[in-house]
């Protein structure tokens, strides 16, 4: 007998990206993600704006991705939903969605971690993308987080380090606002970096003993010197901007590397994955690739689609607890920090 295929519906809602996705088993059939514009303007996410902007999108979203996987909503098996870390606000649109749907269709409801959900996004069956074996390292690196994780199993995950300040997105932002930039800065920095020389500027890295990190004062020492630099040149940034985002790239994937060559030391895990919006940059990328040759690393690059917020990522890991019968109930919460 064919085994039965099953559908499961993912919703993320934990900061600033309406999303939805269905998968069969762990294929993806839709990914759709309404970005929310509004924010740009403010530079930065602004949690009213984004709860409000959810209320509205969270129908249609949800619609589009059904009508795009081809699949009625009685053909579902399971909803799962993004139950935390994020904005509180931002979470309790989906949450409540979710239940609402999972109730009236009277099928399971699974609540999801949202940085599980980043880092078993590996395993969604993608052409040309390897799975990682356990154990590995996963490095979640975005706007809001960055931690590494040693990851035993599906579920057996723990944080062995993480920021004690910034995350290291917050890095790239806060620094491209210093320049004058757009928000998010992380792409543009990013682009012009590819065109500057990394070592034009020197920045100190901080120093955090063990797997932790810490970026608060790399941004400091960023303004000071930008501070001083356009004072005796006002022009200073516009004749360096490219070699400024190199070198500020440079040093924050420096800081990134130097962890995670700590992390395989201390672990003895070779196997390395990254998510998270970060993970999109270039030079962390190329960084990872030459640590295969350097360090003899074996590192995995999720596809692009799937390194920022995105809800296949939080239908993933409800299809694995699905196959668990590991489900929530309906009294369950939403919590904006939620721990792995
Ligand atoms: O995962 P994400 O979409 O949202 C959360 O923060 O959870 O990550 C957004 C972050 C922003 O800080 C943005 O600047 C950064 O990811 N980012 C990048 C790049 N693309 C996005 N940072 C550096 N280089 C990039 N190419
Ligand atoms: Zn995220």
């Amino acid at each position: 007998m064919a085994e039965q295929n099953i559908y499961i519906l993912g919703i993320e809602s934990s900061c600033d990206d309406t999303a939805a996705s269905v998968i069969e088993n762990g294929r993806i059939l839709s990914n759709i993600v309404a970005n929310q514009k509004i924010h740009e303007e403010y530079g930065g996410v602004v949690p009213e704006l984004a709860s409000r902007a959810h209320q509205q999108n969270i129908v249609p979203v949800v619609a589009q991705a059904l009508k795009k996987a081809n699949i009625t909503k009685d053909q579902l098996h399971a909803i799962a939903f993004t139950r935390g870390p994020g904005l509180m606000g931002s979470l309790l649109v989906g949450t409540s969605f979710a239940k609402s749907l999972a109730y009236g269709l009277d099928i399971p409801l699974v609540d999801v971690n949202h940085m599980q959900g980043h880092i078993l996004a590996h395993f969604i069956d993608e052409e040309g993308f390897n799975k990682p074996p356990f154990p590995f390292l996963a490095m979640t690196i975005s706007g809001g987080h960055t931690q590494i994780v040693q990851v035993d199993n599906y579920f057996d995950m723990t944080v062995i380090g993480e920021t004690i300040d910034d995350a290291v997105g917050e890095a790239f932002d806060k620094s491209g606002k210093i320049l004058g930039l757009g928000y998010p800065a992380g792409p543009e920095i990013d682009k012009r970096a590819k065109l500057g020389n990394p070592k034009a500027f020197k920045f100190t890295k901080p120093r955090v003993d063990g797997l932790n990190f810490s970026f608060s004062g790399l941004k400091t020492a960023i303004l000071y010197f930008i501070q001083n630099q356009t004072k005796a040149n006002p022009n200073f940034i516009e004749e360096n901007l490219n070699d400024i985002c190199a070198s500020i790239q440079y040093t924050i994937i420096g800081i990134l590397i130097d962890k995670l060559k700590l992390a395989t030391k201390q672990t003895g895990i070779t196997h390395i994955a990254i998510g998270g919006g970060v993970s999109a940059n270039s030079g962390i990328r190329q960084a990872l690739k030459d640590g295969e040759q350097k360090f003899g690393w074996t590192t995995y690059v999720p596809k692009f689609e799937f390194t920022t917020d995105n809800a296949a990522m939080i239908a993933i890991v409800g299809y694995l607890k699905y196959l668990d019968g590991d489900f929530a109930e309906q009294n369950v919460a939403a919590s904006a920090r939620l721990k792995i």
